[in-house]
Formats: C-alpha cells, structure tokens, sequence
C-alpha cells in the first residue's frame, strides 16, 4: 500500500511505514536541508535521529526529523530556511568561504564593537532557519508510573523489559525510533529478540513509547518526549540500553549529501528499502562496514568497495567485494550528486557512500541523571552489569546495559539485558541485594 503526501507543494508517495526521509529519496530528493553558516546542502546522514540534518517541517510543525517520522496520507512537508528559498544570497558564503577561517566571525568581529553589532544581526538571520509557527496550545503532560523504565529499545532494552514483565512488572520501554530491535535487522535477529519483541509490544503491563526520546531524569523521574506532548515517568529503577553513536571519517566532502553513516545507509535499505541497485562505496575505520556490507548486498545495494584505512581487517573479507586496505578516500566526486570516491588518482563509481569510524556509547543520559541532587548517586552507579557477580553487586538505579556499556555484539547485548529485567524483577520483590 503506498500513501500520497506533499513536499514543497508536489506530490510524492511513500510505501508503508516508509520514514519521510526514506520516501524523499526514493523519489530522488536528496537534499533536505542547509548549513547555517556556509548553506551547504545536507541529506540523511545518520537515520536514526542525532542529527540535523533531515529537520524540515511537517504539517507546519518546525524541525522534525524526517528520518524519524512515517510518511502518512496527506501530510504537508516543507523545508526550512535556505533550503527552501529559490535564491539565498547566503549561499554565496560556501564559495567564499575558503577565505574565512573557522571561528572567523568571534577572533575578528568580537573585537570591534560597532562591527559586531552589524554581524550578530547577521548571525541571527542565518542561525534562524524557519518561521516560529503561530502560537498553540501545549498539551499537558501525561504522568506514568512504573516499576521499570528501559530507555532503548534495542536488542538490550527489549531483553530487559521483556524479562522484567514476565515477572510481573509495570514497564515502560522508550525507544527514539518507531521500529523496535534497533539496528539488529529482522532479517538477521535472533529468534530470541523477536520472541522478546513480540511480546513486549502485546503485554498488558509493558507501556512502549516509541517514538520516544528521554531527554532528562531526575532521581527517579524521567521525561520523555513523545513529539507532540511529554510524559513523565516515575520508575523505582531504570535500565539504561541507549546503544551507541557511530562515527564519521574524515575526508573531504564527507558532509555531501550522499554521504552517510553507513549504520544509516543500513537503515534506509534494510529498513525503509530504498537504494536498491545503487552503487555504494564504504569507508571504514572499524569492522562495522565488513558487517553491513553482507546485509546491504543481500538487500539489493551493490558494494563496489569497502575503502579501508587500516593496513587489513581483523575480520573476514565478505565475498565478492574489492578491499582496499591501507588506503585513504582524498575527495568525492560529482556537481549535483555523487558520481564517485577519489582514492588518489584512482576513482571509484559509486553513487552513495557509507562511513564507519568507530562508535561512541550514547550515554548522555547519564550525565544529565548525575547533573541532580542526590541522583549523583544514581549515576556513578550506572555500571556494566557483570554477569557473574551482579547478585552481589551494590545495587545499581540506572543500569547500562547493550552497546551503551560498551558491548556491540546483539546476542551479548541480549544477555546483558535479560540479566538487568532480572535484576530489577530481583529488586522488586526484594529478591536482591538492596546494600
Ligand atoms: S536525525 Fe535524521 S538523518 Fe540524522
């Protein structure tokens, strides 16, 4: 079933529970948005909600995340600020822009107060990337509460909300993305995860807001935003399961659209099943890419090389596709859109590219939870579960568990987060170690 929806004025249509982003692509529109300060063009970059790059406004609402949101029947997408403005005369910033220095404007301007004056006007102007919209009313708040919140609602958190409502609990599940199992792709979980999977979304006593990003705790409440309202949560322990961010790498022209996390690249056509039969070069610093590029393949994008800066893998070649090692990616070619990847002199065809830099554990949360009172506690306590000892460890209020606490591996991560639904269950009934 496809739906119809609107973007900049022209029609457009998404296959089902296709995200806004993914069906802009599929009909070839790359470019979402624009740099504030030099107006580059930008297009999807992570897919999975911790960038800018994808806000444009939907139904008049301002910066929302394309790659978050369902494409849904008769839905109004506009972009915002620059990129949606036929003529910019900002723009004439990204060609001259060689000749201002990064931070330009605060070492130069700073200093010369009537000058200043002029430019933060400027500033202001550029910062400002969309119309305030006319005021409304703020829904009120809900209020939950729980025995057990998990934020994350990948292969760690749904272990751990799913152990934890088979013993009975009430649990919120919170996941920033719609789609439940985070980057494990259906085709390749395990039957445990999607057993886990299906259970928490059908269980009377596990509330699952998803789309829904925790922005904040204090002691043990918790606010998550929902998109449209926000929801406090009282949970007498949580279970933190945020996964990780996935690095960029460094070359010129890594901030074209077209140039993407290759987590995201995953996403979109494992996911939103778009790319496919694309030409696809992957960047790697870490064996991520070597673990994509099997997935991707199978789902119809075609790897025509994985461009490896290390001198070789640590992990098995997937068949049939050209490595280079110990090599650098020195510029990207194409005007308007990607048409290849300079390796020095060599250039690679290619039509998208995917970037894997390493990962970095999502745990801000748990700074913002150490940021209050007492919930300093909370957070020096935020530990790696040890499967072995956890009985006697001291006992924890904010668990990190999954990628968070530094375990990539879906199947380990599951572990973890079994361990923690069990620990909480332990605590609830007085079970555990409450030293
Ligand atoms: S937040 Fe949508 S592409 Fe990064």
């Amino acid at each position: 079933m496809t739906v119809e929806f609107s973007f900049n004025g022209k029609k457009m249509t998404a296959g089902e529970g296709q995200s806004v982003a993914g069906a802009l692509l599929a009909c070839g529109q790359e470019e979402l948005s624009r740099s504030s300060k030099y107006r580059r063009p930008r297009g999807v970059y992570c897919a999975h909600g911790h960038c800018p790059n994808c806000l444009v406004r939907v139904d008049g609402v301002p910066h929302v995340r394309s790659c978050l949101v369902p494409a849904g029947p008769g839905m109004r997408v506009e972009t915002e600020g620059s990129a949606g403005k036929r003529f910019d005369v900002y723009r004439s910033l990204g060609v001259i822009g060689k000749f201002f220095p990064v931070g330009f404007q605060y070492r130069w301007f700073k200093r010369q107060n009537a000058a200043w004056r002029l430019w933060e006007n400027q500033l202001r102007k550029l910062a400002a990337e969309t119309e305030i919209p006319a005021p409304f009313d703020i829904p009120a708040g809900e209020r939950l509460r729980a025995d057990l919140l998990v934020v994350g609602a990948g292969p760690a958190g749904i272990a751990a909300a799913a152990t934890a409502a088979r013993s009975g609990l009430r649990v919120v599940l919170a996941g920033r993305r719609p789609r439940l199992g985070g980057s494990a792709a259906p085709a390749v979980a395990s039957a445990d995860l999607l057993q886990a999977t299906e259970f928490v979304r059908s269980a009377e006593n596990v509330t699952v807001v998803a789309p829904g990003t925790v922005v904040a705790g204090f002691g043990d409440q918790y606010v998550i935003d929902r998109g449209d309202r926000a929801l406090e949560v009282t949970a007498t322990a949580s279970v933190l399961a945020t996964g990780a961010y996935e690095r960029a790498v460094a070359f010129p022209g890594n901030d074209r659209p077209g140039v993407l996390l290759t987590s995201g690249l995953h996403r979109l056509v494992c996911e939103d099943g778009v790319l496919t039969g694309a030409r696809a070069v992957l960047v790697a610093e870490d064996d991520t890419a070597y673990r994509l590029a099997v997935d991707l393949q199978r789902a119809g994008l075609r790897i025509q090389a994985i461009v490896d800066s290390r001198p070789g893998p640590a992990v098995a070649l997937p068949e049939g596709i050209e490595v280079l090692t110990g090599a650098r990616v020195t510029g990207v070619r194409g005007r308007r859109r990607i048409t290849g990847v300079a390796i020095g002199q060599r250039t690679i065809a290619c039509d998208v590219v995917g970037m894997s830099g390493g990962w970095q554990r999502a745990d801000e949360l748990r700074y913002t939870v150490t940021s209050v009172g007492d919930a300093v506690v909370h957070g020096e306590r935020a530990t790696r579960i040890d499967p072995a000892g956890w009985e006697n460890a001291p006992l924890p209020v904010l668990q990190g568990v999954g990628a968070v606490a530094g375990t990539m591996d879906a199947d380990a991560a599951f572990t973890e987060g079994s361990l923690a639904g069990a620990w909480a269950a332990a605590q609830h009934t007085g079970g555990g170690n409450h030293g």
